[in-house]
């Protein structure tokens, strides 16, 4: 019968056997598949595996802590850190079109990732160890999606930033591969994964990269870094957390308008909240937050952030506006 302990242990054995004693490597994301996947195999063959974590400096605030600490911490996985912010920055300068962004975002997270592969397999090899296995957090619904192959390395193309160099075989473990979502959950929270992980809310690769409308820079992404969180917190503080899917905030840079703070006029960017509802992102509404919380975070955001001195509420439902605004 299905428990998540039945599903954690025939994972664990299936892992064992499948990997002996050679060695795995694997991405994080800072999302719940590549953690609850890593947890996973890392309780089944402990220091046989290796994390990657590529930072691009389009994260939210305390994400890259989460993965770098919090994660680790309660793992105990070996974990490889890339500060690659500097790297993506220069790649992003003077781009203000969306699928432009994407493009270099994703080309220039495989090409991070690779070198960072190959420098681990390079390592190990000199080791005398082989390393032999691709973690992926694949799971049922994207083994649908992709048409069912398995054995090579297949990677979704939207939804995934990642890749494999054409000379490097490598064997894929997928322990998720049977599993929904919320399965995917409750196998993390068998692990002992910290909610703030196992219950986070979708967030795209290329990060907070699609969320600033017009050119990302460092000072941009500062700003909106500040403004996301405290959007967050007061959802939390306020318990919506489960009841909406996600919400992204988005700074129009590109944008200003006029407005009055303090003593004088200000001449600042707008931030759009965008608050959704949906089962699974491919239609959404927008959710109906509680006029005082909406307040909350407009009053926190116009105090607290430099050259925010407006916040609109985005009320278009999927189709026709898509989730994120990029
Ligand atoms: P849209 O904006 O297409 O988003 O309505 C649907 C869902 O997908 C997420 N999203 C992405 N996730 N890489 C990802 O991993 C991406 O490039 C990407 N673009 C959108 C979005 O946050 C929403 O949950």
């Amino acid at each position: 019968s299905w428990t998540t302990t039945n599903v954690v242990e025939e994972s664990i054995a299936a892992i064992r056997e499948q990997v002996g004693t050679k060695r795995a490597i694997c991405g994080l994301s800072g999302g719940v598949d590549s953690a609850v996947a890593a947890a996973l195999v890392q309780r089944a063959i402990g220091d046989q595996l290796t994390c990657v974590y590529v930072d691009h400096g389009l994260m939210r605030k305390g994400e890259s802590e989460q993965v770098e600490k919090d994660f680790v911490a309660v793992t105990g996985v070996q974990l490889k850190v890339v500060d690659a912010e500097e790297r993506f920055l220069t790649a992003l300068a003077g781009v203000s079109d969306p699928e432009e962004k994407r493009k270099i975002i994703g080309r220039e997270f495989i090409r991070v990732f690779e070198q960072a592969q190959a420098e681990l397999v390079a390592e190990a090899g000199a080791a005398g160890e082989a390393v032999e296995f691709l973690v992926q957090g694949t799971l049922y619904p994207d083994v649908v999606e992709s048409g069912g192959g398995t054995g090579t390395a297949n990677i979704k193309s939207h939804h995934n930033v990642g890749g494999l160099p054409d000379d490097l075989e490598f064997e894929l473990i997928e322990p998720l591969r049977r599993l929904f979502k919320d399965e995917v959950r409750m196998v993390g929270q068998e692990l002992g994964l910290p909610d703030e992980i196992v219950q986070r809310q979708p967030f795209p690769g290329p990060g907070l990269g699609i969320r600033i409308v017009g050119e990302v820079t460092k000072e941009r992404l500062d700003l909106l870094r500040e403004a996301d969180a405290i959007a967050r917190e007061e959802l939390t503080a306020a318990g919506l957390d489960r009841d909406i899917w996600q919400c992204p905030v988005v700074l129009l840079a590109d944008v200003r308008s006029v407005g009055v703070q303090g003593d004088g006029r200000t001449y600042g960017h707008p931030i759009v909240l965008r608050p959704v509802s949906s089962e699974d992102a491919m239609t959404a509404d927008w959710s109906r937050l509680p006029y005082d919380v909406l307040s909350r975070i407009s009053t926190r955001i116009t105090n607290e952030v430099d050259e925010v001195n407006r916040v609109v509420l985005d009320i278009t439902s999927k189709p026709p506006g898509t989730i994120e605004w990029e």
